[in-house]
């Protein structure tokens, strides 16, 4: 019999397995302390962010499953930090008899964007138009009948934007296709020229209670998340219905159980269509740890331990969060004593990653009562923290 506890009348997972010891799981760890929920990590290796926190931590491969099954075994219930779990694995798991949250079902709308916009398309999500290309000859097709430039993406792997080319002319049709790992289909997608990207984040229990957070705005340089503004500035009250109304809406037709993600691109006209799904707390809702009654993280563990779900709430009529990618600073530590100085108010998580150019380090929270200062604290804060600023 494996522990568990009881609380109001229910009956929650208390040992929470994490497959995925990135920045998420320590995250995660973090908001399990205060509900007194034991984590055990699956990670990929002995120093890796959430393992330099982590009690009980297994290193293996995610994708071996006796290392996953045995892993499991010692949970209430397994969830993830990443969505590159084989989804063979994630069914056998099930078929073990072990809580999968989000189930394999689900998940694999975040791992195969193939599925994910057939699935999506069927239930009549606004999604940009899409086709499964074979080569560059059938891409090209595409961009003749939908118009160029074209977006092609690879189904599975990709992420802060590697697997996402944007072609503007049958010349790079070839491009996506070179080297292409097997199995991986490329999709085309007409390019949305979007005004902004923004992001519909919820929460769900297996049971189906679900909250929507305000929707965030997000800002991508070079493929990477670099800002998130909340709430999203300007947009109407009808449009902000609409958008958690959306994400609450696939969330219940994909069974999702956790946090889902999905990310949006809004036209100049304001419509929205769906770009991407995450089934797991994503990076547009890290603003939710210092800026929201319930951060994403502890909701996300609520939601998989099967207890009623916070308040999603802003702590503040703005809520800015900037991602620290590493830049010329070697040492983080070594920045944080300026930074930390120049702004009492800034909220700063660290990692625990070696900084390597471009990599997603840490990042700073600012809450304020004006956008533009608000939005120029966070922004100092990581640049400090890159390196960028100090002289
Ligand atoms: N159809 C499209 N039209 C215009 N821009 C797009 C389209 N699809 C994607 N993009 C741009 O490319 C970025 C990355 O795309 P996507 O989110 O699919 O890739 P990813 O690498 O899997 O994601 P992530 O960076 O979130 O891990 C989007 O945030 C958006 O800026
Ligand atoms: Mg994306």
């Amino acid at each position: 019999m494996r522990p568990a506890i009881t609380l109001a009348g229910v009956t929650p997972a208390a040992t929470i397995g994490i497959i995925g010891g990135g920045q998420l799981a320590r995250m995660l760890h973090a908001a399990s302390i205060g509900l007194g929920l034991r984590i055990r990590l699956l990670a990929e290796g002995p120093d890796v962010s959430a393992a330099q926190v982590v009690a009980q931590v297994t290193v293996g491969d995610y994708t071996d499953l006796r290392t996953v099954r045995e892993f499991a075994a010692g949970c209430d219930v397994v969830t993830f930090d990443h969505e590159h779990v084989p989804t063979e694995i994630l069914h056998a798991l099930v078929a073990d008899g072990v809580a999968v949250r989000p189930g394999p079902e689900a998940l694999v709308h975040a791992q195969d964007k193939v599925v994910m916009r057939r699935h999506l398309s069927s239930l009549g999500v606004p999604c940009p138009a899409f086709a499964v290309v074979a080569d560059a000859e059938e891409l090209t097709a595409f961009g003749d009948q939908h118009g160029w430039p074209v977006i092609a993406k690879t189904s599975r792997g990709g992420y802060d934007g590697k697997g996402v080319w944007k072609l503007d002319a049958p010349a790079q049709a070839g491009t996506p296709f070179a080297g292409l790992t097997p199995g991986v289909a490329i999709i085309a997608e007409e390019f949305i020229d979007f005004s902004r990207e923004l992001s519909a984040l919820v929460a769900r229990r297996p049971g189906g209670q679900s909250v929507a957070y305000p929707i965030t705005e997000t800002v991508q340089t070079d493929g990477i998340c670099t800002d998130t503004v909340t709430p999203a500035p300007g947009l109407t009250p009808i449009a902000i219905r609409e958008c958690q109304a959306l994400a609450v809406r696939i969330a219940e037709e994909l069974d999702v159980v956790g946090i889902l993600a999905v990310e949006l691109m809004q036209a100049r006209d304001g419509s929205v269509v769906v770009n991407e799904l995450a089934m797991r707390p994503h990076n547009t809702g890290h603003w939710t740890i210092d800026g929201a009654v319930t951060s994403q993280f502890e909701n996300h563990l609520r939601a998989v331990a099967d207890l009623p779900l916070g308040a999603t709430r802003c702590r503040a009529p703005w809520s800015v969060m900037a991602n620290v990618l590493g830049g010329s600073h070697p040492d983080l530590l070594a920045a944080l004593d300026p930074v930390l100085a120049a702004d009492p108010e800034l909220r700063v998580q660290l990692y625990g990653k070696g900084v390597v150019p471009g990599r997603k380090v840490g990042h700073v929270t600012a809450l304020g009562d004006d956008l533009e200062t608000t939005t120029r604290r966070a922004r100092r804060g990581a640049d400090l923290l890159k390196g960028i600023g100090d002289e």
